[in-house]
């Protein structure tokens, strides 16, 4: 199964979700697989690195060069609460947006987000970023930067991806076939329309 597990959040309450959040470590796919998700689905794809950029009108490299990363996160965690107002969005987090406790919670908050966690083990996320960083005009990734600390980065952080409602396992598949799991997962899922506000 490309889709395994289902958080017991979901499975209880199985509230048809206003929005899809995807998280996951640097190389996931998270940008590439959530425009795609949004195109199938009709919604609207919203890249939250790309919000920041866009509010700050500067790079993420800049922002961590400048300011240093606790500022950055401090805007990444302004710049997700404004995205999760909207709703059919699908919405790629940056890596480490997961980190940061008020975003864990903003994501909990009864409000019906299905959170997707993009799953590969570390040297195959390497491996993608590599190939990526070969692209003309390819994002710095300050983070990616810092090698050293990129294990203990990835131990850290597995936990809180393994707590998304859904993990995706994405080793060996392309995007499409990513994504068509999902959306099987996503038809085979029996919602229930939400009264609530969220
Ligand atoms: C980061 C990942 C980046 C970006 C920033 C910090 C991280 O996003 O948010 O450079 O801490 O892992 P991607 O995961 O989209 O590369």
């Amino acid at each position: 199964m490309a889709v395994s597990t289902i958080s017991s959040t979901i499975r209880d309450r199985a509230v048809l979700p206003k929005r899809i959040v995807l998280t996951g470590f640097m190389g996931a796919g998270k940008s590439t697989l959530g425009a795609l998700l949004a195109q199938r689905l009709g919604w609207t794809f919203v890249d939250l690195d790309e919000e920041i950029v866009r509010a700050q009108q500067r790079s993420i490299a800049d922002i961590f060069t400048s300011d240093g990363e606790a500022v950055f996160r401090e805007l990444e965690r302004v710049a997700l609460a404004r995205a999760l107002q909207q709703e059919k969005i699908v919405l790629a987090l940056g890596g480490g947006a997961i980190e940061t406790e008020a975003n864990r919670q903003l994501l909990g908050e009864d409000r019906p987000t299905l959170l997707l966690y993009l799953e590969a083990p570390l040297d195959e996320l390497m491996a993608r970023c590599e190939q990526q960083m070969l692209k003309k005009n390819a994002a710095r990734r300050p983070v990616l930067e810092k090698r050293s600390e990129l294990a203990e980065r990835f131990r850290r952080r597995r936990p809180l991806y393994e707590s998304a409602h859904w993990t995706v396992h994405t080793t060996g598949r392309n995007p499409e076939e990513i994504v068509a799991a999902v959306l099987a997962q996503w038809k085979q899922t029996q919602w229930i329309e939400s009264t609530e506000n969220g």
